[in-house]
């Protein structure tokens, strides 16, 4: 009599569109987490100790002592394209392969980076707390005056596939001139099509009217900006975090901002998030956002299909399509 075929199991760590799950059905037993439950690092081992795979939301740390309690697991699947919660040399020495989920959101997050950008200069949410605290009873000449976006000097630190998306809005859209410091410098080509000029970091803190960050977090990328670099910038500069927390002092950034050594920052991740550094809370010059810059249906709906393609073409197929590490199978 011919064995019955046993579908690998997997685990789906959190809350996703049900049909991205109906898919996974139809390869894998599937452990999901419908009502979004807060797994600690504890249930995550415990859940995790009969699987095969696992979709993850780039939050969940997947550590050496982790996978030392989980000898099934071969494939960690990230629907996001940052992957700083893999332990890439941990998982590459445990046969565990790690992916990722790039491209699909870079335009959706170069504009949101753009938009944080703009609301930051131009003082919008200032002017809608002051609007819808019935405060506005007379127009004056200088109200919620901001810094201009057209024209300016664009910094861009981390020139990777969305700084360069945010570097030809600016110089396209906006006629702003685009300098950039990356940790390797770009191509001719890639610098012609965003309009783009490297220069070192201190320059590029010194000179730019706006500073986005878009740098990947790493140890070394850690507090890129702290209070010297945030020294260097102009007092009219603003500067857009849309890369990971960590990657700016959040206390230094909070005072900055409150004595006014620079003029106002539009943040969209957080050192410790969904905490937010309370300091930050108190300063009116500050746009704050939940880590929502690839935040459109269209875009997270891509991005858990990548992490679908991903664990089916590894699992049932032998191949990822984004593969992080070379790991044996
Ligand atoms: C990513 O994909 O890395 C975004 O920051 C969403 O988490």
């Amino acid at each position: 009599m011919p064995t019955p075929s046993v579908k690998p199991r997997i685990l789906v760590t959190r809350a996703i569109f049900p049909d991205i799950v109906e898919q996974l059905s139809q390869h894998f037993e599937v452990e999901s987490n419908p009502d979004d439950a807060d797994w600690s690092a504890d249930e995550l081992a415990r859940r995790l100790q009969d699987k095969t795979g696992v979709m993850t939301f780039g939050v969940e740390r997947i550590t050496a002592p982790l996978l030392a309690q989980c000898p099934k697991l071969k494939i960690c699947a990230n629907m996001t394209v940052g992957y700083n919660n893999f332990d890439l040399d941990a998982m590459t020495a445990a046969g565990v392969l790690g992916t990722n989920a790039p491209d699909v959101l870079t335009e959706t997050t170069a504009d949101f980076g753009f938009a944080l950008l703009m609301a930051t200069a131009r003082r919008v949410s200032e002017g809608e707390h002051f609007l819808r605290a019935g405060l506005w009873t007379r127009w004056s000449y200088d109200m919620f005056s901001g810094a201009e976006v057209h024209g300016s000097t664009l910094g861009i630190i981390g020139m990777g596939r969305i700084g360069q998306g945010i570097a030809r809005r600016g110089a396209l859209g906006f006629g702003m001139q685009v300098v950039y410091h990356n940790r390797s410098r770009l191509d001719a080509a890639t610098e012609a099509e965003c309009r783009a000029t490297y220069v070192g970091k201190e320059e590029l803190l010194r000179t730019a009217d706006h500073v986005v960050l878009v740098v990947p977090y790493s140890a070394a990328s850690h507090h890129t900006i702290g209070a010297a670099e945030l020294a260097l910038m102009k007092p009219s500069a603003t500067l857009v975090n849309i890369a990971r927390g960590g990657i700016v002092d959040d206390a230094a950034l909070a005072a900055a901002l409150r004595d006014k050594r620079i003029a106002a920052a539009g943040l969209d991740v957080f050192e410790g998030e969904p905490s937010v550094h309370p300091d930050l809370l108190t300063v009116p010059n500050v746009v704050l956002t939940p880590h929502i810059a690839s935040a459109t249906v269209g875009t997270r709906r891509a991005m858990a299909q990548m992490a679908v393609d991903n664990l089916v073409g590894y699992l049932v197929h032998g191949k990822a399509k984004t593969p992080l590490n070379a790991a044996a199978v």
